[in-house]
């Protein structure tokens, strides 16, 4: 199963794709978290830090080309690297990484774990390519992986960069849910309203879903409601005193001490998760779709 985690800037993501992952893993089943942000937020909250570092980023020019050559395997259908394309499907000899064995996976060089849960950072502009290349690019390993991921029974989460810049690539196709976190704010509302329309354009309104974070009181909730779709409606998260402490000692997450009606929240959207969690051919043919569309 896979959620990402998307909204505006500030809006929550990194915090609730950290805390959505930490209550899942509780389940025991293997969970695989993107940090996929310009700004790398995740190893922190979940205690990392020290041992993430820039070498282990998959934007990494030679770490691209390691993993993509490994994903190819012995597929014939593609001749030289270059031609993994962000569409670009598993078929015959291509490798597939399956989240119950990442420790033999080509991943366990490119992540740290703790227990169930694995994290990979995407990355972010490589020095000597600022100004040569856009963060697109360096997204299109992450677009590979996701492709030749088996995800069976298990979490992928992912904390997608601040705005519509999934609709620029194939991420906003590759999953179950589109976890869009707005605040009781006209700006969110605008920006949900901006998202549902592409996610209506790009074939994936029935995987978008909303949660409205930092809530205080009764007259936000009206607020949300008035402007949100019951079906797309996920739940409320409110401002947490947790996590406001969190932000003054940047200790890292720990879920026994969110607020109980938080973590109802987190149980709805693992709810949400499994029930519109998708067939794999169901994703593929909408790959394939974009493929057709956009491939030359
Ligand atoms: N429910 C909440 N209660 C209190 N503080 C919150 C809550 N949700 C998020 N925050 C705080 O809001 C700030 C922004 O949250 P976060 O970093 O998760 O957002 P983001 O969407 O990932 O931002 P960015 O776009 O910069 O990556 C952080 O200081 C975080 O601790
Ligand atoms: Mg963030």
């Amino acid at each position: 199963m896979r959620i990402a985690f998307v909204g505006k800037g500030g809006s929550g993501k990194t915090t609730l794709s950290a805390l959505f992952s930490k209550h899942v893993a509780g389940t025991k089943k293997p969970v695989l978290v993107f940090d996929a942000d310009l700004n790398i937020h995740l190893p922190e909250l979940f205690g990392f830090k020290e041992s993430v570092s820039p070498d282990m980023y998959i934007s990494k020019l030679e770490t691209r080309a390691t993993i993509k050559k490994h994903l190819i395997g012995s597929n014939s259908n593609i001749k030289e690297i270059v031609d993994l394309g962000k569409t670009t499907l598993p078929s015959e000899g291509s490798n597939l990484i399956d989240i119950h064995n990442l420790d033999k996976s080509i991943l366990k060089d490119y992540s740290v774990k703790e227990d169930n849960l694995h994290l990979v950072v995407v990355g972010t502009y490589e020095d000597d390519r600022i100004g040569k290349s856009c963060y697109h690019g360096n997204l299109v390993i992450f677009e590979n992986i996701l492709n030749h991921l088996v995800d069976k029974d298990g979490y992928v989460v992912t904390d997608m960069v601040a705005g519509v810049d999934a609709f620029a690539n194939t991420l906003h196709a590759q999953f179950d849910v589109l976890a869009l976190i707005v605040e009781p704010t006209k700006r969110s509302i605008e920006v949900f309203e901006h998202y549902n329309h592409l996610a209506k354009e790009g074939g994936v309104h029935k995987n978008l879903f909303i949660i409205a974070n930092k809530i205080r009181n009764e007259s936000d909730k009206d607020f949300i409601l008035n402007h949100i779709p019951e079906r797309q409606f996920i739940g409320f998260f409110n401002e947490s005193e947790y996590l406001r402490e969190i932000e003054r000692t940047s200790s890292p997450l720990e879920i026994s001490k969110l607020e109980p009606e938080n973590i109802k929240l987190l149980n709805m959207i693992k709810d949400t998760l499994e029930v519109n969690a998708e067939d794999t051919e169901d994703r593929f043919d909408r790959i394939q779709r974009l493929h057709d569309r956009i491939a030359l």
